[in-house]
Order: C-alpha cells, then sequence, then structure tokens
C-alpha cells in the first residue's frame, strides 16, 4: 500500500523565529520530507525571518546544519541541494522598522501566504500589526501559532482580541501537535468509519475511559518555563483536552472544520467542574543520580506539578456516569500514550462464578508503536472446565499497513500541509481554547490561593501511588504503563 501525495499550490511560508529550536527541529525537516515525498512544489518558497544577521546563504547553511542533525538519511540524499534552493531568509525587527519593507518586496501576492508565528506569544500581537503596517498580508493569508495560547482565559482571551484586529477567525490556524498524530486523527477514522463502535459508544456500555499520555524525559532544557506552567497548563489544557473531546465528541455530520469544532467545543462546555478530591499532582523526586524535579528546574521551593491524574465528568445525555480518567507526567517509567475504552462486563455471565469477571477493552495506542488492540474474552483453551481469558487483538499499523506506507508523519508534516491547503479541521479555534482555559482556571487558582503542593513520586515510576488509588476508590485500574 503506497501513501497517495497531492502536490500543494505555490506557496511562501515565511517563519518568524527561523532559527529557534522549533524551526530547526520540527518546521524545516518537516518541510523537506514534504518537499521529498513530492507535495512541496518547485514555486513554493519558505521565508526564514529573525533578528539575526544573516544573508540567505548564512541561512541556508544553518538549514542545511539543521536538517542534517534532525533528518540525516534523507539529508544524505541529492534532494537537499534542491530543497534549499527554496529557503530565503530575511532580517527582521519584529517591533521596530529593519526588514519589514525588504519582507514586502519578496512575499508574492499571487501565491498562498502562510506566516508562522514560531515566537514567543508577546510578540503574536506586534507581528500581526506590521505584517498589516507593510500591507505584507491580505484578506487570504494564513497565521499559524504555536502554544502556549495565553496561560489562563485572560491571557487567551487578550490574544484572541489582539489578532483579531488585523486577521479573522478563517485565517488563524491555532496548533496542537497533538491533533496531526496519525493516530489521532485515526480516532475519528475508528469512531466514525466503522459500525461496529459507535452504538456501544456510550455509558450504557462503557465502563469508563482512560487516558495516559505519559513521557520519559523530564524537564529537559526548558525549566523556566514549564515551572510557570506545570502539567496542567502544559498538557492537559491542550493535548489531553482535545483527546478527550475527539473520544466523547458527537458524530460531527461532516468532516469539516467548524462541524468538528462545533462538537468538539459542546463537549468542553458539558465537562463538570472538578473536584479537588478527583485530581492528583505530583512532582517527580531524584533517585539515585538522576536530578529531581526541584533541581531541574532550579527553584527549591517549586510547587509546580510534573504529573496530574483527573477524573472528568461529562454532563450529558451520552457520557453521564462513565468517567474519564486521565493522567500525564514527565519522568515516568516509559513513554507510552494511549486512550483505553474500557466496556461494561455482560449483564449476566451464563457460565457462573468460576468464569471471573471480564471486560473488552479497546486500546488506541498513540505513541509509540501506533496501533490499536482490542481485548476479547474467549474459552481458555483445553478440555477442562468452560473457563474465560482475556486475549488481545492486536494491530501494529506499521506491521498492517506495510513497510510501503513509509514512516509514520511527523504531526507538523500534515498541519503545515493543512496550513497551505487552507484546512483548519485539526486546529484549535479561539472558542475552543477559550472553553478550556475556563475549565482548568478554577483548579488552577485554587491550588494558587491554597498553595497546595504536589505528592512526590520518584522518577522512573508510574507516578504518584495515589494516583492509583483515584481508580482504586472506583473499584477500577490504571493500565500498565509500558
Ligand atoms: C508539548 C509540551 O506540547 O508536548 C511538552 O510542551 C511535551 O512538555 C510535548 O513534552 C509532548 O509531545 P509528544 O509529541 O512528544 O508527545
Amino acid at each position: 500500500m503506497v501513501s497517495r501525495v497531492i502536490p500543494v499550490k505555490a506557496f511562501d511560508l515565511v517563519v518568524f523565529g527561523g532559527t529557534g529550536d522549533l524551526a530547526r527541529r520540527k518546521i524545516l525537516p518537516s518541510l523537506f520530507r514534504r518537499f521529498v515525498a513530492g507535495q512541496m512544489p518547485d514555486n513554493a518558497y519558505v521565508i526564514g525571518v529573525a533578528r539575526s544577521e544573516f544573508d540567505t546563504n548564512g541561512y541556508q547553511d544553518l538549514v542545511i546544519a539543521a536538517l542534517q542533525e534532525f533528518e540525516p538519511e534523507l539529508s544524505a540524499s541529492g534532494e537537499l541541494k534542491s530543497f534549499i534552493k527554496q529557503i530565503q531568509y530575511v532580517q527582521i525587527d519584529a517591533q521596530g522598522d529593519l526588514g519589514w519593507s525588504d519582507l514586502a518586496g519578496i512575499v508574492r501576492k499571487d501565491a498562498i501566504q502562510a506566516f508562522y508565528f514560531s515566537v514567543s506569544p508577546s510578540l503574536f500581537g506586534p507581528l500581526a500589526e506590521k505584517l498589516h503596517q507593510y500591507s505584507i498580508s491580505s484578506k487570504s493569508s494564513r497565521i499559524v501559532l504555536e502554544k502556549p495560547f495565553g496561560r489562563d482565559l485572560n491571557s487567551a482571551r487578550a490574544l484572541n482580541a489582539v489578532l483579531k484586529e488585523h486577521f479573522s477567525e478563517e485565517q488563524i490556524y491555532r496548533i496542537d501537535h497533538y491533533l496531526g498524530k496519525e493516530t489521532v486523527q485515526n480516532l475519528m477514522a475508528v469512531r466514525f468509519g466503522n459500525m461496529l463502535f459507535e452504538p456501544l459508544w456510550n455509558s450504557q456500555y462503557i465502563d469508563h475511559i482512560q487516558v495516559t499520555v505519559a513521557e520519559s524525559v523530564g524537564v529537559e532544557g526548558r525549566g523556566s518555563y514549564y515551572d510557570q506552567a506545570g502539567a496542567m497548563r502544559d498538557m492537559v489544557q491542550n493535548h489531553l483536552m482535545q483527546l478527550l473531546c475527539l473520544i466523547a465528541m458527537e458524530p460531527p455530520a461532516k468532516f469539516s472544520p467548524d462541524a468538528v469544532r462545533d462538537e468538539k467545543l459542546k463537549v468542553i462546555r458539558a465537562l463538570d467542574p472538578i473536584n479537588s478530591k478527583d485530581i492528583v499532582r505530583g512532582q517527580y523526586s531524584t533517585v539515585g543520580t538522576e536530578k529531581g524535579y526541584l533541581e531541574a528546574v532550579d527553584n527549591p521551593s517549586s510547587k509546580t506539578e510534573s504529573f496530574i491524574a483527573l477524573k472528568v465528568q461529562i454532563s450529558n445525555w451520552r457520557w453521564a456516569g462513565t468517567p474519564f480518567y486521565l493522567r500525564t507526567g514527565k519522568k515516568l517509567k516509559a513513554r507510552c500514550s494511549e486512550i483505553a475504552v474500557v466496556f461494561k462486563e455482560t449483564p449476566h455471565s451464563i457460565f457462573g462464578p468460576d468464569a471471573g469477571s471480564h471486560r473488552n477493552a479497546l486500546v488506541i495506542r498513540l505513541q509509540p508503536d501506533e496501533g490499536m488492540m482490542m481485548d476479547l474474552t474467549i474459552k481458555e483453551p483445553g478440555p477442562g472446565g468452560m473457563r474465560l481469558i482475556d486475549v488481545p487483538l492486536d494491530m501494529t499499523f506499521a506491521e498492517a499497513l506495510g513497510p510501503e506506507i513509509g514512516a509514520v508523519p511527523d504531526a507538523y508534516e500534515r498541519l503545515i500541509m493543512d496550513v497551505i491547503r487552507g484546512n483548519q479541521t485539526l486546529f484549535m479555534r479561539g472558542d475552543e481554547v477559550e472553553a478550556a482555559w475556563s475549565w482548568t482556571d478554577p483548579v488552577i487558582n485554587q491550588w494558587v490561593s491554597k498553595g497546595t503542593s504536589p505528592v512526590s513520586y520518584d522518577a522512573g515510576s508510574s507516578g504518584p501511588e495515589d494516583s492509583m488509588m483515584l481508580m482504586h476508590r472506583d473499584g477500577r485500574k490504571w493500565r500498565e504503563i509500558s
């Protein structure tokens, strides 16, 4: 099976923050992969923009070095030379006048224009203003924004208001890279492309749903940002919320941007406020020679959580009575992200009490080893009595789809091409972001006002013991992080 590539139209993609980490690690390598795949046409240009004093040749060298570091195999092919011809650079002062006329002279009016703000959110407003002032952007231009999109409802509203002075909602692409992950999109394909699941997808048949996004890495070099954010702002308000929405939303009438986003918004608005007894916050502690959280962020009195587990209820007809358990954390025992939909037991066992209790579970593995698994109950083989066991029907997408389909594309490849195609389905709408903050704000404010400290967990473990209790007290159990 070979994946189809449909080339996009001519575009100018201006990357503000073109020398930054995200550009080097994700944006440029993703564009390069799309170029090699034949999706980026010859008349498409990437224009790196930053404060640094480079000419186009100097910037092209930086891009080559980044691609050799982050995409070494493809960089060794002859394609790199051709790709690099489509890269340009303009030095700009985001808040002053330097470089803006040069940029205005380069960006073509007859090509698709996309402006990627890979910079601090404090520059979103000034950049939008300058693009307008120098008549670089037009009514059909797109702007692409990276998270964090605010740190609470008020700041998110302020950002939305500033952007809306010059751009309409149809022009704004707010990235949540989880939506670009293949398996996250597969969640919609599985739910709405099969007859099998949807009739059972409700509180009558589903006991509970668990979502785990476990990371084995710590805060790495991002300690100062992370310590101001914590797991709730960094992961739950956006990535886990988006997963929750895709699992819980009603079937949209069509797979179009507003139809999908309207349904997601309804889920966020139906979330019950969270009770403090349904939240466990954790912070990883030193084990052996590994740095604990406090040392990693260089803040001995930090009360920021690097782990959070929550029990969430959705008050609507479909989900009343079926809890969603969410957990995410850093320095856990493995990198493992999955959604497990755990069905109820059969209403009556014809096999008697010896058969034990059994529940089907549908597990969607987001990463690593993207795939799906279904726990089915069958008869234990052998001549003995009728004993039941649970066995997995396991499907790794890489195996099922064959090697020709190639590696799973990075989320950014899909998302950047969607920007060029003008498809906002996998981007967050302003009202979604605000609704998500409205739900998380009261919880965070309560921690701040009460000065609550997270509980400690060992680096390399499955998180705090209290998070196990959160499930245990409801007679349920987290799946292993492995
Ligand atoms: C980012 C968070 O949005 O997502 C990081 O800021 C986190 O803290 C990352 O590590 C996780 O993304 P992924 O794709 O590696 O699961």
